[in-house]
């Protein structure tokens, strides 16, 4: 994918996707044809004036307003394709990356491919000596997922396949067992494939499963552990907050996107391997005398108040209402002599 004609970089040329930045930020996004033109109501822009220019210059259309073209990055791409399911956010296919250990020349399966975009994530880690094997059950999201792959790359890569079909019956019978190095579930059941991901798991390989609900985080987890066949199960979840830096306006943006989902990942283990058992504190589902003990307000810190204290604080906040139903009744005294006066007035000129 990084030969010298499908780098992301160097000059324009016909082929490449662009991004136009125009008048007032507008973005248009474009592929280099022969002929091809740009038009909007402030004119023209030929293709060919952007062939051969650098990557981040700056052209002007037939009506004079200036474009900054560049190609798009990886992440400006799949926030702009078109979906057919929801997809993985750039912050979390990062995640995804680090924590599955994708590394250049892996054999990677993963599942549901969606609209391809954690797929693009994939292909770029493993590289040309890489395998990805996607898993999707419906025809028509691989379908888009192909479309998505292949716009970005140019072509169709060789070393991807696509299988249509549930994963759990599809995936034995397409991977040799123990085969696989990293398998990335990204669906809405996972622990019903978590089976056939063990067999096909090489040991030491890793699973890792991208969840929505603290509910499928729970389950998969709880199956995972439950299996015996993989580590611990760990877990988390990414926050990206946004900054805004401009002179002394240093400042968090006052938005993010606040919840995207939860990662959960667990290593293969040899076969028949019983990893030796960690001394873990009592299940934190079940607790004892001891455990209430730990939340008494003394334990956590809480001020215990004396009982003069809180006389004192009980007629402050007697005072203070007694103060308010005074105000409230001047208030409403207030009120019935302006009504009063008001008919009176009305009387007069009527
Ligand atoms: C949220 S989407 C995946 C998005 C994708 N990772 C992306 O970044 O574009 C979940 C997909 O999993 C597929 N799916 C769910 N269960 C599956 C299974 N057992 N086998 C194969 N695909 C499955 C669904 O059809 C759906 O397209």
């Amino acid at each position: 994918m990084t030969d010298e004609n499908t780098r992301p970089s160097g000059p324009f040329r016909f082929g490449d996707r662009v991004q136009l930045t125009g008048p007032k930020a507008r973005l248009h996004t474009i592929t280099l044809r022969a002929g091809g033109e740009l038009h909007t109501h402030h004119g023209v822009l030929k293709h060919e004036q952007l062939v051969g220019q650098p990557d981040g210059s700056v052209v002007a259309n037939s009506g004079g307003h200036e474009y900054l073209a560049l190609r798009p990055l990886l992440r400006d791409f799949v926030m702009s394709m078109p979906r057919g399911a929801a997809i993985v956010y750039p912050k979390d296919a990062a995640q995804i990356l680090a924590e599955a250990d994708i590394f250049p020349g892996a054999t990677v399966v993963e599942a549901g491919v969606g609209s391809g975009a954690l797929s693009l994530w994939l292909l770029r880690a493993i590289g040309a000596e890489g395998r990805l094997v996607s898993f999707e059950r419906r025809d028509d999201f691989a379908a888009v997922a192909k479309a998505n792959v292949e716009t970005f790359t140019g072509a169709a890569p060789a070393n991807w396949d696509v299988v249509v079909g549930d994963l759990a019956t599809e995936l034995p019978q397409t991977v040799a067992a123990a085969s696989v190095d990293r398998v990335v579930l990204d669906m809405l059941a996972p622990w019903e494939c978590i089976d056939v991901v063990a067999d096909a798991l090489t040991p030491g390989g890793v699973v890792v499963c991208y969840v929505a609900t603290a509910t499928q985080l729970s389950r998969v987890a709880e199956y995972i552990r439950a299996t015996g066949l993989f580590t611990e199960p760990d877990a988390n979840e990414t926050m990206v907050r946004g900054w805004h830096v401009e002179g002394l306006a240093v400042r968090p943006d006052h938005r993010m996107v606040a919840h995207t989902g939860f990662l959960v990942w667990a290593r293969r283990l040899a076969p028949g391997a019983v990893p030796p058992e960690v001394k873990r504190r009592a299940s934190k589902s079940s607790y004892g005398d001891e455990d209430v003990e730990l939340w008494t307000p003394g334990a956590v810190g809480d001020r215990q108040i004396t009982d003069k204290n809180l006389r004192k604080r009980v007629r402050e906040a007697e005072r203070a209402a007694e103060g308010a139903r005074l105000a409230a009744a001047d208030a409403q005294g207030e009120a019935a002599r302006h009504d009063d006066g008001g008919t009176e007035e009305a009387g007069r000129t009527a």
